[in-house]
């Protein structure tokens, strides 16, 4: 059976163990990563599903590589066929540790030499010119002499869901938002306001998430391109569950620009959101009870004069959004308490090279 290995942020192994769990999927849980077997068409289905999902990879091989003679000759006994077409686009990306083979040149070289060999050993005919490329991306692992090379499902990060062509300076990563929506327990029935939303990160994944529908929306996934997919074998999308959300999904931010660019957003992945421009000392309030949650401008990226923003979520939070319970993400805990002195973290994770802490606050 395949082998699949799904990378994530460190911190949130738990919430996309479940999330698999969900699908029927059992994993093994190791930091940064989840392992797991799977049929070749299910576990590339799986990219379509993810929403917590950095990358998510399929073994093609692993055997000692003490020699390049060595590297090239466990190359070329793996089965490429079901993956690779002679003509393909190869990104790689390679870590070696602790092994005779250090040089990532002469890896990489290597191995793209015994690939095509054996590919053409296999009689694979070339793709018509009239074909476009699709790019594939592979990753050499080479530490303590064992090589391993996976196959990248998606191609690009499946974070990158394809509707979020517009966003401000610090935007959070798709997978991250969806991440915390599933951290707070968030199923699309009770009402969720972002009063930061910026881009509408947080309240876009929440649409799709409510809808049941995938999180990718017309971008391409890389093993649509896989020979050994196509025709029947090919995985079928999921239907959507329902369409309209049961509780009100609402982002706001004072900034007209972000607004604008959220609006755009929500457009592109065809979901409908309340946006409304307001500063989180007078925010909407779409239902007497749910969840607030947010991003706040931590400092770091946007400047330093957060502390009064942070005040004011709490006076929010206590005033027109008492009854309402709140997640938002901080690196700093002295930022965090200026919120509430009852907030508690939840766990730490890294929010593009920045270390955060989910922080919580019951109603
Ligand atoms: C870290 S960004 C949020 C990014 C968002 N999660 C995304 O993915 O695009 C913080 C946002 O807070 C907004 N903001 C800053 N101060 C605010 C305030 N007092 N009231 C409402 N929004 C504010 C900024 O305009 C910015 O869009």
């Amino acid at each position: 059976m395949p082998k699949w290995t799904l990378t994530l942020p460190p911190g949130l192994e738990p919430v996309a163990l479940r999330e698999l769990e969900g699908l029927g999927v059992r994993a093994k849980s190791t930091p940064g990563a989840l392992l797991f077997e799977a049929e070749l068409a299910a576990g590339a289905l799986l990219a379509r599903s993810l929403r917590t999902a950095n990358r998510l990879s399929c073994e093609v091989l692993s055997g000692r590589a003490r020699s390049l003679e060595e590297l090239a000759a466990v190359v070329r006994e793996a089965d490429w066929r079901p993956f690779l077409r002679l003509r393909d686009e190869v990104e790689l990306s390679t870590h070696t540790a602790r092994s005779r083979l250090s040089r990532k040149d002469m890896v990489e070289k290597k191995v793209l030499n015994a690939i095509h060999d054996q590919l053409r050993g296999g009689g694979v005919r070339a793709l018509p010119a009239s074909r476009p490329h699709r790019q594939q991306r592979l990753q050499i692992h080479l530490e303590d002499d064992q090589l391993r090379i996976s196959i990248d499902a998606g191609g690009e990060r499946l974070g990158v869901r394809g509707w979020r062509q517009a966003q401000g300076k610090a935007p959070l990563r798709e997978n991250l938002a969806a991440s915390l929506l599933l951290l707070a327990g968030w199923d699309g029935d009770e009402a969720l306001l972002d009063p930061f939303c910026g881009s509408g990160t947080i309240p876009i994944e929440a649409a799709l998430l409510a809808a049941g529908r995938p999180p990718g929306t017309g971008r391409p996934y890389a093993y649509e391109a896989w020979p050994v997919l196509q025709g029947g074998a090919a995985p079928r999308p999921i239907p959507a569950r329902r369409s309209v959300p049961a509780a009100p999904i609402v982002g706001s931010d004072r900034h007209g620009p972000a607004l604008a660019d959220a609006h755009q957003n929500a457009e592109r992945a065809g979901v409908s959101i309340q946006l409304v421009q307001a500063d989180v000392s007078e925010p909407p309030v779409p239902a007497s009870a749910g969840l607030v949650l947010t991003n706040p401008p931590y400092g770091m990226r946007l400047g330093n004069q957060v502390a009064g923003v942070y005040r004011a979520l709490g006076r929010a939070l206590q005033g027109p959004l008492s009854g309402w319970r709140a997640m938002f993400i901080c690196p700093d805990a002295e930022l965090a308490r200026l919120v509430s002195p009852r907030v508690f973290p939840i766990t730490s994770f890294s929010n593009g090279g920045t270390r955060v802490t989910a922080w919580a606050l019951d109603d």
